[in-house]
């Protein structure tokens, strides 16, 4: 099965005008810590609007390993967490996903010890992991690195602590919420992430007993409660899948109706739709129509930040889009060390991008042509989607393995809205 799903490869016949409604999957980065947060549940979760994704069926994969029984109807996840029996998982099932890391702190929470695989970098860099270890060791956890390995313990059991965060990691600010909820007194993390996907799982986990404030801001305060039960939770919309569907009308000169997605959190997203030319209206806080027929233009500059800035994820699809609007664009890239591993792709396709350490310019250019390409990452494979939608001829993008980690069947979204795209 791997080696099929890994040899697929998306066809696009671009200068199709897209027209019609795509409803948004829920969000992969919510889902996951969500799914996480079901270990420290006694009962069983209810999880509504679950994407199916192939990071979602690794973490239902980790899930199973620990004993908690996992069931899928459609788009419901139904977690038990009491079940679990065991907190070991191989090291093949946590390597498949870099973000299994935020399992460590519910399985902390949980259990007070673990043995976990130590994850690798990816392809966006190293991705360490030393602001969630230390705020760990604050916590109580004393972490031994043994060949691959952390030896995790908290002979005392996991204690709250005042933990102030180097940088506003999501996933470290994640898994301290996460051991914070079971533990011994009250945590307060500052310099906490304010990302959409923390306040979802802030609100999970009140809705199971938990004692948890200040989401959303820089400061969370949490107090240690005994146990949690499992709730009923409908995962928010994708924020990134949302400004990809809304570059793919963009770039094809198109317009979208697209429905289950949450104007809120694109806060920092749709202004720049709007410098671009696009008309935008968001009505009833769960829709949000885009049309692009007026003539379009560069938006100058893009500089990703932590939420409330510029999301780091948009940066490649907002690339796609302004390889062929008139003007010059510059990219920084304020998160990630190297982001910028679609722009050899989108060049293959005929885009002028220059990049120099964390800033990309691009020149838009009149058109593209159609060439074989291959995804570098999740949001760099959706970026040549988007490009592929408006290069002249065949775009055959490889490596689709990516993509599918993030995107809910992304061919049959924009099939169903007039794109000539086909998975072979
Ligand atoms: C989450 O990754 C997302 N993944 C990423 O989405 C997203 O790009 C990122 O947050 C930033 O918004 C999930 O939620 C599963 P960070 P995460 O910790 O938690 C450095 C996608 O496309 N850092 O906020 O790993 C780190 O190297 C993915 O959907 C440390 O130095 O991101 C990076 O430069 C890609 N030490 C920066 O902080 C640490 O201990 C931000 O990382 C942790 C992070």
């Amino acid at each position: 099965m791997n080696e099929h799903r890994n040899s697929q490869r998306l066809i696009v016949a671009g200068g199709r005008k897209l027209q019609g409604e795509i409803a948004v999957q829920g969000a992969k980065n919510s889902v996951l810590p969500l799914l996480a947060a079901t270990v420290l549940c006694k009962g069983t979760a209810v999880l509504h609007n679950c994407p199916k994704l192939t990071d979602a069926d690794a973490a239902f994969r980790i899930l199973d390993c620990l004993g908690c029984k996992c069931e899928r109807e459609k788009s419901v996840v139904t977690v038990n967490g009491e079940a679990m029996c065991n907190n070991q998982v191989p090291d093949g099932v946590i390597q498949e996903m870099r973000s299994s890391i935020v399992f460590l702190g519910a399985i902390l929470g949980r259990c007070g010890n673990c043995r976990w695989s130590t994850p690798g970098g990816c392809e966006l860099g190293a991705r360490p992991i030393d602001y969630h270890l230390e705020a760990f060791r604050q916590m109580g956890v004393e972490v031994e690195n043994d060949a691959g390995f952390m030896n995790c313990t908290a002979p005392k059991g996991i204690q709250g602590a005042r933990i102030s965060l180097p940088f506003p990691s999501v996933g470290a600010t994640e898994n301290i919420m996460l051991a914070a909820v079971t533990a011994n007194g009250s945590t307060e993390i500052h310099n906490a992430a304010r990302e959409p996907e923390i306040v979802d799982l802030a609100n999970f986990l009140r809705k199971c007993g938990a004692k948890i404030s200040g989401e959303g801001s820089s400061t969370i305060a949490i107090e240690g409660v005994k146990e949690l039960y499992g709730a009923e939770h409908t995962v928010i919309p994708d924020r990134i899948v949302t400004a990809t569907y809304m570059c793919c009308a963009a770039i094809t000169r198109g317009e979208l109706l697209l429905t289950k997605t949450k104007q809120d959190d694109l806060s920092p997203i749709l202004p720049v739709f709007e410098r671009i030319g696009c008309s935008v209206y968001t009505y009833s806080d769960d829709k949000i129509y885009i049309n692009a027929r007026k003539p379009l233009s560069s938006p100058k500059k893009i500089v990703t930040h932590v939420h409330p800035g510029f999301p780091t994820d948009a940066q490649a699809l907002l690339m796609a889009l302004t390889t062929v609007l008139p003007g010059t664009t510059i990219f920084e890239e304020n998160i990630f060390e190297c982001r910028y591993k679609h722009a050899g792709e989108l060049g293959r396709l005929g885009a002028k991008i220059n990049v120099k350490e964390r800033v990309a310019v691009v020149e838009g250019v009149k058109r593209l042509s159609g060439a074989a390409v291959k995804s570098t990452d999740l949001r760099g494979g959706a970026a040549l989607v988007v490009a592929g939608l408006a290069a002249e001829g065949v775009t055959k993008i490889g490596n689709i393995h990516h993509i599918d980690r993030g995107y809910e069947s992304i061919e049959d979204a924009l099939h169903s809205v007039g794109a000539n795209i086909k998975r072979s």
